[in-house]
């Protein structure tokens, strides 16, 4: 059957928006994930966009692009030839490595962000192209705002660069504008404008979700003939995201009547990376997202809870084990040992080992000890809370509240850092309010609560309460999560979790601002 490459640019893309930021520890966690859902390749960064993003995207190349069987590595770079220099610097560890260089085509574009003429831009971009060719053979191309640039023009510019040797041409519809039908002819049209290079490239689109259409464009542009597309885990990405991998994925494949083309994509991995990805950022998915959501398989209605009882065809096109989510079996109790818990926990895509397995099994058995039934739900919670908490700048200590009717709100914290205990008490309107002046009078850091959401990890009046917030320090937003059986607890370690972050990248902003 026909392939579609899945272009996975969530380290890229999708890091790039507030709030989604990811260091290179998480990055690397990330791209193990990627791998083992068998994206074909991973973008990992924009490495001259800061020294964070070129240690990532290179840690990510020689640690995961190195691998048996790894996805391709890529990174972005504009088209200035020391931009892809660095670019270059950053993926060539990879077993195959990737350049991908870019830019605008619009006249908006070029009027009033690059300040250059067609020709200009045209000659720039096959300029790059012929210098990203002397480093590799795996080069793609994107005229950015493709979906507002002159047709005719952008394609004398696709030409010229599958000329200098460009093997994917990319059609980016950067701010979300297009419609599927109207897409999906433009995507017909560049192929028959480019007919005399037929065979020599791959056609990919990257559609933004500006209009709810992203999913629905690259799908109108699979039909037409492109075979990569360019997507991020939950559809994270600038402003309302990129196209979402997972809705893609299992568009393809539940109606491959429809489309008769497949991807390598290993869709048992797909809720795993979902969750995997929403702990690292601490932004939770919407109940309702389309296959990883919350509800995504839950039938509340009667008549369809009747049917499902009956035949699942009833109400269900795809099966929750298809996307490899948990049936919230009970897995492990009290006395079960290290053993069974990395065991489980390989299971569940954790393939943990010496200090993180030793922090993994404390953390577990302190669970254990509070809950009585532990669920692979619970363990993805408190798992990744550990994973992603590490190199932790702060660490909860102590924690004392006291709530309720009549009373004024009230908390201690001891926070620990290199060595020392710090102790301090805050009051605040509510035990959360309390705790987080308690952390802000020890770190003399304050911060603004922007976003709070809780939510049970499982069900049971005993659940794991995962809390994620958003929080602005002094203009800078981060995000943090946190989990525990007490919700206060968790509140104080989501906003460490952002803290820590914060303390990590140096206080610097977390939205990365390149320029044209
Ligand atoms: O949206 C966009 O145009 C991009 C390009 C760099 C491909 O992200
Ligand atoms: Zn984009």
């Amino acid at each position: 059957m026909d392939r579609v490459v899945i272009f996975d640019t969530t380290l890229r893309d999708g890091e790039q928006a507030p709030g989604f930021s990811m260091n290179t520890m998480e990055k690397l966690e990330m791209a193990r994930q990627l791998a083992r859902l068998n994206v074909d390749v991973i973008e990992a960064g924009f490495p001259i966009s800061s020294d964070e993003d070129f240690e990532a995207t290179r840690e990510v190349a020689r640690q995961v692009g190195t691998l048996e069987g790894a996805p391709v590595i890529c990174g972005l770079s504009r088209v200035g030839l020391g931009d892809i220099d660095r670019c270059w610097e950053a993926v060539k560890y990879a077993r195959r490595a990737r350049i991908h260089t870019f830019v605008a085509t619009s006249d908006i574009h070029l009027k009033y962000k690059l300040r250059k003429s067609r020709a200009e831009v045209l000659k720039a971009a096959e300029e790059a192209v012929r210098h990203a060719r002397a480093y590799c053979e795996d080069v793609e191309f994107s005229p950015e705002d493709a979906s507002r640039s002159d047709f005719d023009y952008m394609c004398d510019v696709l030409d010229a660069v599958i000329g200098a040797g460009a093997r994917t041409i990319n059609i980016p519809d950067t701010v979300g504008y297009a419609i599927p039908r109207e897409w999906g002819e433009r995507i017909a049209r560049i192929q028959e404008r480019l007919a005399r290079h037929a065979g020599r490239y791959v056609l990919s689109v990257h559609c933004h979700n500006d209009l709810g259409q992203a999913v629905a464009n690259s799908l109108s542009a699979i039909v037409q003939g492109a075979r990569q597309v360019e997507c991020t885990i939950n559809g994270i990405g600038e402003r309302a995201g990129n196209a979402s991998l997972e809705e893609i994925v299992m568009a393809l494949r539940t109606r491959k009547d429809l489309f008769g083309v497949d991807t390598r994509v290993r869709s048992e991995e797909i809720f795993r990376t979902s969750r995997l990805l929403s702990h690292i950022t601490g932004v939770h998915v919407q109940p309702n997202k389309a296959i990883v959501g919350e509800n995504a398989f839950a039938h509340e209605a009667g008549i369809h809870q009747d049917g499902v009882l009956k035949e699942k065809l009833t109400y269900e096109i795809m099966r929750p084990e298809d996307i490899g989510r948990p049936s919230n079996k009970l897995v492990l109790g009290k006395h079960s040992g290290r053993h069974a818990l990395a065991a489980r926990l390989k299971d569940l895509g954790f393939d943990l080992a010496g200090p993180d397995l030793d922090r993994a099994f404390k953390a577990f058995k302190d669970l254990a000890d509070r809950k009585k039934e532990v669920y692979d739900e619970d363990l993805m919670a408190i798992v990744t809370d550990e994973v992603t908490q590490a190199e932790a700048a702060y660490e909860l200590e102590y924690l004392h509240f006291i709530s309720g009717t009549g009373v004024v709100p009230s908390a201690t914290v001891k926070l620990r850092r290199d060595g020392a205990s710090f102790q301090e008490s805050g009051v605040g309107d509510g035990p959360v309010d309390a705790v987080l002046a308690a952390i802000d009078a020890i770190t003399g850091v304050k911060g603004r609560l922007l976003d709070f959401a809780l939510r049970a990890a499982t069900g049971g009046k005993d659940a794991i309460g995962e809390v994620a917030v958003k929080v602005d320090f002094d203009g800078t937003v981060v995000s943090g999560k946190g989990a525990s059986t007490d919700v206060i607890e968790a509140s104080a370690r989501a906003y460490l979790s952002a803290l820590n972050r914060l303390v990590r990248q140096g206080g610097q902003r977390v939205s990365k601002e390149v320029g044209p």
